[in-house]
């Protein structure tokens, strides 16, 4: 297993397939994995602001015997009081694990650079690898065989884009995102998912017309503004309008199921009708999250115990 989760490529299909086994077994017979963590130790350390993610790896550690520190900027950013490097190097002589959520990716590959325990990504600009785990641990209970299914992003092309894409792209799912013009995810990004695709009879692509998710069997929605972007959500409503995961969306496309990752800005990039409604499974989403963090955690600290 490897030491570190930072983009997600770190796992192949196989071993992304065997982690979403732990983690269902993991949530089938939780009191199997009481013991999982004992003794260890991992640090949390936020950028940015949190509810699940926070919580789902705080009491998941805890679920599992294990013990989390969080640590936020009020104690001095990243790099200001004292660099990364040294940040990584400190903490590892303490620490079993670092969970970080950063502003920039390159404070992730500086962390694991110097830190002598896993690191694992728990949101940057680019990726966020945790969420589509859980994500796909969703879809799995949903539906069974993931490869069989076309799911659909609409929206911002950004870090939950990514995960997603590759994820998906990883366990042979058809992916479609489908964003306004200028709101495309990274191109390079995009680039990596086909290739990884094509290798599991898949497809990737990218479209500003909705129409592309008639057939998905699932619908996505993340906000239209991430963390770290101060522009209202009001500034950027008509261009996102198209987008929105509502009623009419379902009956055009024909899905049986509707995700988000939350924080949700409700009658914006998706309607209560349509949140609160029967094929919504955003609630199950967030609480997969712990479940499938916990399978991370214990695959990468305490490989001997499954
Ligand atoms: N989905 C997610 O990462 O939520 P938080 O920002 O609340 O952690
Ligand atoms: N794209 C969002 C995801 C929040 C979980 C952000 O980065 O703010």
């Amino acid at each position: 297993m490897t030491q570190q989760f930072i983009t997600g490529l770190e796992l192949n299909k196989e071993a992304n397939l065997k982690l979403l086994s732990l983690a269902l077994q993991i949530k089938n017979n939780p009191m199997d994995f009481a013991d999982a963590l004992k003794g260890k130790s991992v640090v949390t350390l936020f950028e940015k602001p949190s509810l699940r993610t926070r919580l789902s790896f705080d009491i998941g550690i805890n679920k599992l015997g294990g013990h989390a520190v969080y640590l936020d900027q009020q104690n001095g950013a990243m790099g200001q009081r004292e660099s990364v490097k040294d940040f990584a190097l400190n903490i590892s002589t303490w620490a079993d694990g670092i969970v970080a959520r950063v502003m920039a990716h390159s404070t992730l590959t500086t962390l694991s650079e110097f830190s002598s325990v896993p690191v694992v990504n728990s949101l940057c600009d680019l990726y966020h690898p945790c969420q589509a785990l859980a994500d796909f641990l969703t879809l799995t209970e949903i539906y069974g065989d993931v490869s069989q299914l076309k799911l659909a992003y609409l929206g911002e092309g950004n870090n939950v884009t990514h995960s997603l894409m590759l994820l998906a792209a990883s366990l042979g799912t058809d992916f479609v995102a489908v964003c306004p013009k200028g709101a495309s995810p990274d191109a390079q990004i995009v680039k990596q998912a086909e290739a990884i695709a094509a290798q599991n009879g898949a497809s990737v692509s990218v479209s500003d017309r909705v129409e592309a998710a008639v057939g998905s069997n699932a619908l996505y929605a993340d906000t239209w503004v991430s963390m770290g972007d101060n522009t209202p959500l009001e500034l950027v409503k008509e261009k996102y309008m198209p987008y929105q995961i509502n009623q009419k969306l379902l009956d055009m496309t024909g899905a049986s199921s509707v995700l988000h990752c939350q924080p949700a800005h409700r009658e914006f990039e998706i309607t209560s009708e349509v949140m609160d409604g029967e094929k919504s499974f955003i609630i199950q989403q967030a609480e997969n999250r712990m479940h499938a963090q916990n399978a991370l955690l214990v695959s990468l600290l305490n490989p001997n115990f499954v």
